[in-house]
């Protein structure tokens, strides 16, 4: 039952920290080889570094992903150092926090530039490929503020609802290439994005962590190819 992964390729965006390393450790874990994405070269590095001692093949590229020509160039060397990805994991995000009227403009659009066009960047340079190979996986990850309105993020709560509409739109475009295309929507997950530079004096343990959405990932992954959860939503059991 279900599929192999050992040996596919796989892009994460989002790669230094958070849910995306540990999602890139996990994958790794599995055997696949691991193509990591995000601004800070210096952890790239040690992430990566930690993936190959797991005995798969990891290449870095810095890209700030709201920029297109950053991102064209970033996906062109994992292509080369790796090959066209199997698996893209369109992580990178950034949680503004601030009610609608107290958000200044300029962060309320960028919010929209990572967040939104930075996924679109992200997926348009990697799409072509995909449909070439005739299949693959793409995973967004939104959040529980995609799906309910989430008092305090507007913006951050707009974006990701931008996310899941892009999603549903692109999954139904490229079902037909054997494209599997969708969101998972974490609640509270113990990063930085989430309590910013309180996360140490948090009790960790109530809340989701960063390898816990690997692992999911990992099992969604790892399903026929031809069955896929479009949406999922994931909870922590008890965090507060
Ligand atoms: N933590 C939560 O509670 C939670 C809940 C629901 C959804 N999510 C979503 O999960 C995803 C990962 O979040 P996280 O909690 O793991 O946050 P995190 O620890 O802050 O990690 C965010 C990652 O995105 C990268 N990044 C940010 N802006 C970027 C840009 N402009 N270009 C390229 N890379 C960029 C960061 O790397 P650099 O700074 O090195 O670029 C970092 O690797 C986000 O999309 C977030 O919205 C998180």
């Amino acid at each position: 039952m279900g599929q192999e992964i050992k040996g596919k390729i796989a892009y994460v965006t989002g790669a230094s920290s958070g849910i995306g390393r540990s999602t890139v450790l996990e994958l790794a874990k599995e055997g696949v080889n691991v193509g990591l994405i995000a601004r800070t070269e210096t952890k790239l590095l040690e992430v990566a570094k930690k993936a190959e001692a797991l005995g798969v093949k990891a290449s870095i590229a810095t890209a700030d992903i709201a920029n297109m020509e950053e991102v064209e160039q970033a996906i062109a060397t994992l292509e080369k150092n790796l090959g066209a990805a199997d698996i893209l994991i369109n992580n990178a995000g950034i949680g503004l926090r601030g009610s609608f009227l107290e958000t200044d403009p300029k962060d309320w659009k960028h919010t929209f530039e990572v967040n939104v066009f930075g996924t679109y960047h992200v997926t348009r340079a990697v799409l072509p490929q995909m449909i070439e190979k005739d299949k693959g996986d793409i995973i967004n990850i939104s959040s529980s503020s995609g799906l309910k309105g989430t008092a305090g993020s507007t913006s951050y709560s707009a974006s990701k609802f931008a996310v899941q509409g892009m999603t549903e739109a692109l999954m139904q475009e490229v079902r037909h290439n054997n494209i599997r295309v969708f969101t998972l929507n974490p609640s509270l997950v113990a990063t930085e994005l989430a309590f910013g530079d309180k996360l140490d004096e948090q009790d960790k343990e109530k809340f989701m962590q960063p390898e816990d959405l690997a692992e999911y990932m990992v099992a969604q992954l790892k399903l026929h190819p031809r069955i896929f959860i479009k949406q999922s939503l994931q909870w922590a059991t008890n965090p507060f």
